[in-house]
């Protein structure tokens, strides 16, 4: 994702090799981009566009690799889907039937969690400014753990905590000082991020916790970015910093029973190196696996992000002063990840005359008034005519969750493919939506 826009288009992957890493999407002469059984275009012409789409095969697929991978290792793990990447309640239903827990960020989270039919015990709260009703929500649900990021904070989750006479299982989020080589803006290891408590201060803060009425330290936790593609190095780097942590923790007689070791494995967009659940297992074992304590995994990407697609029709091709543009009817306001962080995205026409078409230099971008209103630069694609569909790839994480309704664009739905199954799991907001909660003054009413 941190790739520059500037590599030439041959180094980009052909369509079939995008199609061939992403086993619930293939491409058939008549039907066109098939997800799992269902053809795309169906799904376009009934649903219309643009339109987020699911594969319930794929989220299953993947969270059933990652337990495969940690339990192949001998470790005792518990996943948390880190659902700020994908908060759609049927996706957390399919990953919960998988006994996948959640990672929230918020009170929004947590209802959506609980809506999902998670429960409290299978709930882990992370963030930097958790406000003090969420915190009292947190508490009330009795979630299974609270990630405390500061001092401050955890002389508010104690003082809470006693108000409500209750308990809070807390671990103490660490900042271990390590970078992670990813994107500047999703990289939250180091020590100047805003990020967790520092590392030489953190035995005093445990020692605090233990100490404090309504609180009971149950371990520590770090999350050092977010996808992380550049090999183990730094996950190995962050989490024998842990295990030198526990020790000490440990060595002052205090309780340590469990270690969360964040999210962050990243996914192959483009074509870049991708690390294998296994490899992250491996790391988990070398460096916290003599402490003889659960671990806890927070991924949300590498689970949800290649299992959807944005769908988006051509509204036009125009040919500009230096470039073909290719204009979509999805933009910026839907999939942000391009102009936010420069991020590379698969483009797949539907119809697989148009895939084996003679291909040549666009510009993919949306309606937006803005020139950032940009999906890709000089993506080899085909003549594309008004109606033609494309699919976005890997947008089932930080895709309709970051989408916005900027240019009064109403929010897009999400379908859920099931073997030969679709449902809207979420309706397209409508026009009136847009309006509704808006009230003029009396006084610019005549
Ligand atoms: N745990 C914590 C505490 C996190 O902050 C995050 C992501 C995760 C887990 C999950 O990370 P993952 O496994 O998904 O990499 N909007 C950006 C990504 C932001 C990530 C924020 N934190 C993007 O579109 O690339």
């Amino acid at each position: 994702m941190a790739a520059p826009l500037a590599l030439t288009d041959a180094e980009d992957p052909s369509f079939a090799e995008l199609l061939a890493l992403r086993p619930h999407l293939s491409l058939h002469a008549m039907d066109g981009l098939v997800m799992e059984e269902v053809p795309l275009a169906r799904i376009a012409a009934e649903v219309g566009t643009p339109a987020w789409v699911y594969s319930a095969g794929a989220l299953r697929r993947r969270a059933r690799a990652l337990k495969a991978a940690l339990s192949g290792a001998g470790l005792a793990a518990t996943i948390h889907f880190a659902m700020k990447c994908n908060d759609n309640l049927s996706v957390l239903k399919v990953l919960a039937a998988e006994g996948l827990g959640a990672d929230v960020v918020s009170e929004g989270e947590l209802r959506i969690a609980r809506a999902a039919g998670i429960p409290g015990s299978a709930i882990v709260f992370s963030g930097v400014g958790k406000t003090a009703t969420e915190i009292r929500h947190a508490l009330e649900e009795d979630i299974f753990q609270i990630n405390a990021e500061s001092a401050e904070e955890i002389e508010t989750i104690s003082a809470i905590a006693v108000s409500l006479g209750r308990t809070a299982r807390v671990a103490l989020r660490v900042n271990p000082d390590v970078d992670a080589k990813t994107h500047a803006k999703i990289t939250t290891g180091k020590s100047e991020n805003k990020f967790g408590v520092h590392f030489d201060e953190a035995p005093a803060i445990y020692a605090r916790m233990a100490a404090l009425p309504g609180i009971a330290p149950v371990g520590i936790a770090t999350h050092i970015g977010s996808q992380i593609t550049a090999g183990m190095a730094a996950y190995r780097a962050a989490y024998a910093r842990l295990a030198e942590m526990v020790r000490m923790l440990r060595a002052q007689g205090l309780p340590v029973e469990r270690v969360d070791c964040g999210g962050g494995l990243g996914i192959p967009y483009r074509d870049e190196p991708a690390p294998t659940p296994e490899s992250l297992a491996g790391a988990i074992r070398a460096t916290l696996g003599d402490l003889d304590l659960p671990v806890m995994l927070e991924p949300g990407r590498w689970i949800a992000g290649p299992a959807g697609v944005l769908l988006a029709a051509v509204v036009l091709q125009k040919q500009g002063a230096a470039h073909r543009f290719v204009v979509v009817d999805a933009a910026m306001n839907d999939l942000v990840r391009p102009s936010m962080y420069e991020a590379w995205h698969g483009i797949v026409p539907l119809s697989a005359a148009r895939a084996a078409a003679p291909l040549s230099p666009a510009e993919v971008v949306g309606p937006v008034c803005e020139t950032g209103d940009t999906f890709a630069r000089g993506r080899l694609l085909p003549h594309l005519a008004p109606g033609d569909a494309v699919a976005f790839l890997d947008a089932g994480a930080y895709g309709a969750v970051m989408s916005s309704t900027y240019n009064a664009r109403p929010l897009a739905p999400e379908v859920l493919v099931d073997g030969a199954r679709f449902a809207v799991v979420r309706e397209r907001q409508t026009h009136d939506a847009l309006l509704h909660g808006q009230r003029l003054p009396e006084w610019l009413v005549p």
